[in-house]
């Protein structure tokens, strides 16, 4: 494994600053939290950003350390970070491949936006040059992520010894969606993913909407060529030996008797997402609503996703709470063990985002269930491709649809959900983390 180097944004350990010195803490979660383990110890370069103060301390006196893997901080200005992973990565391609554009008032490509794309340019250059110095002759480079969209062609001209593969966690928008973007960018971007020997994706859907931008004609003249460059498709499996530890943690036992404190024996309709506009949990608690009374009123117009949700969850829960049972128990902060105790506990999950590149909760969960949970799952998501036979399917945008499937499973019998809960942990156990890596490995193999 030491002449292969992985690269993306977040990197597996980050700094916080306690009383001036940097402390560092374990990726959790996401992609840094999957790759963590199965490269430990391996002597793997990884080559990430330093993203606060914490990190930009620790990388300039050297401390950035991993479990055996060998941490190449990339310390770019805090402005240049900014562009790029604020403005360009998770306000212009996060929304483009997921299709959250609001086509109407937003995007804006002003000179703001262009000077940022800029910034995204020299981010990518900064990465580029970071691998171009520490990847040893003929390695294998696996990049992650839209954040680093660019990299292949810069490593393709400087670097042509090296086996370079991009992997997209997110979906890829479709050619009109792609479109929106300033022509000259969406070359750019197409451009600098034809310069990987491979770019790999979560399912066909988003490999296919990739490779159809190259058939657009101001698509491929602006990115100089119409030749997609190879795809392939490797779904990420859980890690189900973490997850099991992570089950019977003393935090998870303590987070799952407070939640039955709570549930009072009543069933438990679980969600576990980020508050992000792809996750869709807006419609997902309105759908609630509907099930639990066949009418709603309108909200305001949108002003700050997470406030709306908030006023969504506070008003449901005002009208229909009662002293003994409050319908929606909302929880904000960032808890892993809760999370774990909530999954073990549904007895329907739901999984609901507008469009998602695969939804690790939709496989985690019934891993986790004890209870032959039902899964209610958006088709956007990229889990549902392998998960269809044995999940309640939604069209994420239909509230009324949504209510009616969650009413479907949470009165569906005994036999027929133990059925579907069995498919599902058989589906899901096909492939784990370390397959999703081999297929990596392996496209960047291929001549
Ligand atoms: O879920 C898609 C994804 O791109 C993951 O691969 C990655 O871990 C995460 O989103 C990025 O999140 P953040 O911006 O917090 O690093």
């Amino acid at each position: 494994m030491t002449d292969i180097v992985v690269v993306s944004n977040r990197g597996p350990v980050s700094y916080r600053l306690e009383a001036g010195r940097p402390v560092a803490s374990s990726a959790s979660g996401g992609l840094a939290g999957t790759l963590r383990p199965l490269l430990a110890g391996s002597g793997t370069t990884w080559v990430a950003a330093t993203i606060g103060e914490g990190d930009r301390l620790a990388a300039r006196e050297g401390l950035v350390e991993a479990d055996g893997i060998r941490v190449v901080p990339v310390d770019t200005e805090p402005a240049i970070f900014q562009m790029a992973y604020e403005v360009i990565s998770n306000g212009t391609l996060w929304f483009c491949h997921h299709h959250l554009f609001d086509l109407a008032r937003r995007p804006r490509f002003d000179w703001h936006w262009h000077e940022a794309w800029a910034g995204f340019r020299r981010y990518n250059r900064a990465f580029a040059n970071a691998v171009i110095e520490e990847a040893p002759d003929g390695a294998t480079v696996l990049v992650q992520d839209y954040h680093l969209s660019l990299l292949g062609s810069m490593l393709a001209e400087a670097r042509p010894d090296l086996s370079s593969v991009h992997f997209l966690h997110t979906p890829f928008g479709e050619p009109d969606m792609v479109g929106v973007l300033p022509t000259a960018a969406a070359g750019e971007l197409l451009a600098g993913l034809a310069g990987f020997g491979a770019c790999g994706f979560h399912t066909e859907r988003w490999a296919s909407a990739f490779a159809r931008c190259y058939d657009q004609p101001e698509l491929a003249a602006a990115a100089g060529t119409d030749a997609a460059p190879a795809t392939f498709v490797a779904p990420l499996g859980p890690a189900p030996e973490a997850l099991a530890a992570g089950a019977v943690g003393p935090a998870t036992v303590a987070a799952s008797e407070r939640l039955a404190e709570a549930v009072a024996g009543r069933r438990l309709i679980v969600r576990v997402d980020r508050i992000e506009l792809s996750k869709n949990l807006l419609r997902g608690f309105w759908a609630f609503e509907e099930l639990v009374y066949p009418s709603r009123e309108s909200l305001a117009e949108y002003i700050g996703y997470r406030s709306e949700v908030e006023h969504a969850v506070a008003r449901i829960n005002e009208r229909f709470g009662t002293p003994e049972w409050t319908p929606i128990l909302f929880e904000a902060a960032d808890d892993y063990p809760r999370s774990l105790a909530g999954l073990a506990a549904y007895d329907v999950l739901l999984v609901n985002p507008v469009r998602d590149g695969m939804n690790m909760v939709a496989k985690e969960g019934p891993l986790l269930n004890r209870r032959d949970g039902v899964v209610v799952l958006s088709r956007l998501a990229g889990a549902w491709d392998e998960l269809s036979e044995a999940a309640i399917g939604v069209n994420p945008f239909d509230i009324t649809g949504t209510a009616e499937a969650l009413e479907v499973a949470l009165l569906m019998a005994p036999e027929e959900r133990a059925r579907r809960a069995a498919h599902l942990i058989r589906a899901i156990s096909a492939r784990t983390a370390s397959d999703w890596l081999d297929d990596q490995l392996r496209a960047a193999a291929r001549p």
